[in-house]
């Protein structure tokens, strides 16, 4: 029987069990619907710049996770961020210093998945519909009608709304995706020629529309000419502005901006808003991973811990863990 084992999805818990399952001799083949590696990691291009449009640093309080941080730091995958930052309460902005260690991917995000993704297998562009298991082995099947296998077990690495009909052959796994509700948020990045008056570089928001804000372009790495910014709205205000035009999210957020700052801003020289549908989950669990060992059927993602990029990777691995238990 062909012993491959099949990932879908190339973020990173996908390519944290990949590595995992690599690391102990088994071959792995990782599926991704993008064009690319690091899902809500992935940074976006334009003409002008790339930027993180997604996870904008993150945290490593797990030893496990944090020894893996600063393998990715040789490698030159990440560095430290040490942002001047605010927050926004009330309605009153004031600096909001920490000793919080916080990590980017440089020059980007998705330098993180791209290195990790060196070795590995990976189709892209294939949005898997179904996973089904033969008389020993899984097939699965992609939006185009083709078909993917034999494999002998498959993890479903993806946020747990999608997730839930790929898990179909497992219903308890698949029930108990689909009780996790995941939340949408609006993201918009803005250029401008000149840099702002300002010392912010990065902002906790407690007030609509907006929960975030950052400098970019004060990430280690970046290489820009323009000053960028990344804007995230409150997950509250993005489900009630789901469907609302892109150019209306953008002059909303830039509006809710330009207003809290405290400086002028001029028109930016470019604008992109990017809707994430599934951005976080609405609350934390403690599964680590899904997992129906004797079928050979597996589930991973932040949304098995909590909604965080070190979540994601500790789910990877455990979902990998699991797996090799059951060999
Ligand atoms: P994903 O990154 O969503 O990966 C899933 C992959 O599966 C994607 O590449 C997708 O294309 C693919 N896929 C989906 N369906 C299919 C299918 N049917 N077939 C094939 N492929 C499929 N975390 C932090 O720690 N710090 C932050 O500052 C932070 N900020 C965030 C801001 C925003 C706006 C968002 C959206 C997230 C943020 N997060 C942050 C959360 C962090 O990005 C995630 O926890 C982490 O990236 C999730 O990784 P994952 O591998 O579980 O899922
Ligand atoms: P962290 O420890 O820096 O932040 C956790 C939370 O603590 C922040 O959201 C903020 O509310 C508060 N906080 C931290 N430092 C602060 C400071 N100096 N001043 C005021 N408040 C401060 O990082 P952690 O725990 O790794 O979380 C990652 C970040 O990712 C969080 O900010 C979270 O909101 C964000 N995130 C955003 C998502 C989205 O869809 N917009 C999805 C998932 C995570």
């Amino acid at each position: 029987m062909n012993a491959t084992i099949a990932i879908i999805g190339a973020g990173l818990a996908g390519l944290s069990a990949a590595q995992a399952l690599q690391a102990a001799g088994q071959p792995v083949q990782l599926f991704d619907k993008s064009r690319g590696s690091g899902g809500r990691m992935a940074s976006k291009r334009n003409d002008f710049v790339t930027l993180d449009l997604g996870a904008q640093y993150f945290t490593a309080r797990d030893r496990r996770f944090a020894e893996t941080v600063q393998q990715w730091r040789e490698s030159g995958w990440v560095a430290e961020w040490t942002p001047t930052l605010y927050q926004l309460d009330d309605g009153v902005l004031s600096p909001s210093p920490d000793e919080q260690v916080r990590w980017v991917g440089t020059p980007r995000m998705s330098a993180i998945t791209r290195g990790l993704l060196r070795d590995v297998p990976v189709k892209f562009s294939c949005r898997i519909t179904e996973v089904f298991k033969g008389d020993e082995h899984w097939m699965l099947q992609d939006a185009e009608g083709e078909s993917y296998g034999p494999f002998s077990h498959v993890i479903i690495a993806i946020p747990a709304p999608q997730a839930t009909t790929l898990l179909s052959a497992a219903p308890t796994l698949a029930s108990t995706a689909a009780g996790v509700i995941m939340e949408p948020t609006w993201a918009v990045a803005l250029g401008f020629d000149e840099p702002l008056a300002t010392r912010i570089e990065g902002c906790f928001v407690h007030d609509e529309p907006l929960d975030w804000l950052a400098r970019d372009r004060s990430k280690p790495g970046r290489d820009c000419k323009l000053d960028t910014w990344v804007l995230h709205a409150a997950s509250a205000w993005t489900r009630k502005h789901l469907d609302t035009p892109k150019d209306q999210v953008i002059e909303h957020l830039y509006g809710a901006f330009a207003e809290l700052i405290g400086c002028v801003v001029p028109a930016p020289s470019f604008a992109i808003a990017h809707r994430w549908l599934y951005a976080r989950p609405a609350g934390a669990h403690q599964w680590g991973a899904l997992a129906d060992a004797d079928l050979g059927l597996y589930a991973c993602g932040d949304w098995c811990l909590a909604g965080r990029v070190e979540g994601a990777w500790l789910s990877g691995q455990d979902a990998a863990r699991r797996l090799l238990d059951h060999l």
